[in-house]
């Protein structure tokens, strides 16, 4: 087995498909990934499986790469139900989780937005730009610089899932830069496909950061570098003063108000 946990996973899901399959059933997402450098074993140790779960999943992939082989079945009690995982973060990691909270909020406002903005004959240039403006301060500014020049240096930043996360940043600004040309031109379309792009983007991208690597840098955290980051972490809130996130907190109130109301109607 050694042999395949020390494999790149995009090459062994592209010699057999079937492992991709298995993959996804455990919720490991490596078939779609756009990079795919990752090794076997670091995803096994990112994904951190109970056990049981670990060593069913290695054996049905051995089964799928070596289908001849007399592989043993694992011992596992299926009368064991392996406990749902409660996710504990450390402080630092906590505040950006919750973060991601009212980012979530804009994210199920997009299609009221498109929707506001498809069914008016002008396009309400306001409206889109002050979107623009919550996802370049708060989301992109204020949360990712933190996770960008932060988090990410606490961790080998050349892994593949810190790669894939700067990546998704990048693509998210791009939409952005999108929907203001859409909203500088009058363009419905345009600023459609970039919110609607930006949405499900940043939809998986938190996903897979509150589920799957936050949990993994935190594990690799000392209580040191924990009281460090939360450090820093203040510092740099501290830097942009107590009212900005107050700031987007009231505008994502607002524009629910507003579109809560609509729906109400
Ligand atoms: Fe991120
Ligand atoms: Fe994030």
């Amino acid at each position: 087995m050694e042999n395949i946990l020390d494999k790149e996973i995009k090459g062994i899901i592209d010699a057999y498909p079937e492992v991709g399959k298995i993959l996804e059933e455990y919720g490991i997402g490596c078939a779609p990934c756009s990079v795919g450098s990752c090794l076997m074993k670091d995803i096994v140790g990112i994904h951190n499986l109970d056990p049981q779960q670990e060593a069913t999943l290695m054996y049905r992939i051995e089964k799928a790469v070596y289908p001849g082989r007399d592989i043993p079945e694992p011992k596992v009690d299926l009368t064991k139900k392996a406990a749902p995982k409660k996710i504990m973060y450390s402080p630092p990691v906590k505040k950006l989780v919750d973060e991601h909270v009212l980012i979530k909020r804009l994210l199920a406002l997009i299609p009221s937005v498109v929707e506001y903005i498809e069914n008016n004959v002008e396009v309400d240039k306001e409206l889109v730009l002050r979107c623009v403006d919550f996802i370049r301060n708060y989301a992109d500014k204020y949360h990712h610089m933190k996770e960008e020049d932060i988090l990410f240096k606490y961790v080998d930043e050349n892994a593949e899932i810190i790669q894939v996360m700067y990546k998704d940043h990048d693509t998210g600004r791009n939409h952005i830069r999108q929907v203001v040309e859409g909203a500088e031109n009058g363009n419905k379309a345009q600023i459609k496909e970039h919110l609607f792009g930006y949405r499900d983007l940043l939809t998986q991208h938190i996903k897979k950061e509150d589920e799957i690597l936050y949990p993994w840098i935190d594990r690799q955290l000392s209580d040191t570098q924990v009281g460090e980051m939360f450090r820093r972490c203040n510092e740099a809130d501290a830097s942009v003063g107590d009212e900005l996130p107050k700031k987007y907190e009231n505008f994502i109130n607002k524009l629910e108000e507003k579109f809560l109301k609509e729906v109400v109607k």
